[in-house]
């Protein structure tokens, strides 16, 4: 059984006096869903995976299929869990707080799965796939690996951010104007060693907000963090608003 942190009194009135809560996730909120971290020393999937073999443009160029059947797998995977505690927390937060917005590094789609509706995908979404050249969304795809597209004949590939790729416009100006707007902002399961989407927490702090930090173990966001919850995220976020709404 997983202690629950303390969760500070001042922590609590923060957050039910909060007229806007901006959050930022990652791989970690996925974490007890059975979704495999990236950079956790064992089980993580660059532990295992070179992302500069998987996660570029270059090398989809390069090997487009190795690229189409590693997101296809990972695209299986994610359909075979479920939304945990944190998720559904999170969208439960969503609905107890006049203004919010979860921003999430996390593209298996398991906020909107939970519920989460004021939610922007800053790194995409796996279960969607686009053409490599126009862009356009494909509802369907053949079996091929990887498919093409049926305006320009181009390859298929998914529709996430990778590295070097810029990140989805509107996404990031939300992101960003939440956390200049926001009284509270938790980030949660994240080793913020990824920008642009790092960079936000310190927004949030810079403009007056009250940061929150969950994650089991330090990261270099802590430093800026006010509170420094540890533990599962699918253990302190419900305790959190056990402690700020029951
Ligand atoms: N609850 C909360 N945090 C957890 C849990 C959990 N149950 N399990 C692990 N963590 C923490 C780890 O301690 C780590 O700090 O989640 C973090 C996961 O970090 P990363 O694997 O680096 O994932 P993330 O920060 O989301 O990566 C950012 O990098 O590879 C790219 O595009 C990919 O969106 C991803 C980005």
């Amino acid at each position: 059984m997983t202690d629950t942190p303390t969760i500070p009194s001042s922590l609590v009135d923060a957050l039910r006096d909060a007229r806007f809560v901006a959050v930022l996730t990652g791989a970690g909120v996925s974490a007890e869903s059975g979704v495999p971290t990236f950079r956790d020393a064992q089980s993580g999937l660059w532990a295992k995976y070179d992302p500069r073999e998987l996660a570029t443009p270059e090398a989809f160029e390069r090997n487009p299929k190795l690229v189409w059947d590693w997101y296809s797998e990972r695209r299986a995977k994610v359909a075979a869990v479920a939304p945990n505690l944190a998720h559904f927390a999170l969208a439960d937060l969503e609905r107890r707080v006049p203004g919010f917005l979860l921003a999430t590094q996390n593209v298996d789609g398991l906020h909107a799965r939970a519920g989460s509706r004021k939610l922007v995908e800053l790194h995409g979404n796996i279960t969607r796939v686009k053409c490599s050249r126009c862009h356009a969304i494909a509802d369907s795809w053949s079996d091929a690996s990887p498919p093409r597209c049926v305006a320009c004949n181009a390859y298929l590939r998914p529709d996430v951010v990778w590295f070097y790729e810029l990140l989805p416009a509107d996404a990031e100006a939300a992101a960003e104007q939440a956390a200049r707007e926001c009284d509270v902002y938790i980030v949660a399961g994240t080793s913020g060693e990824v920008y642009p989407a790092a960079e936000l927490p310190a927004r949030a702090r810079h403009a007056g907000a009250r940061v929150v930090e969950v994650n089991p173990t330090a990261t270099p966001l802590s430093a800026i963090a006010h509170d420094k919850l540890r533990g599962p995220a699918g253990v302190v976020i419900p305790a959190l608003l056990r402690a700020a709404f029951d």
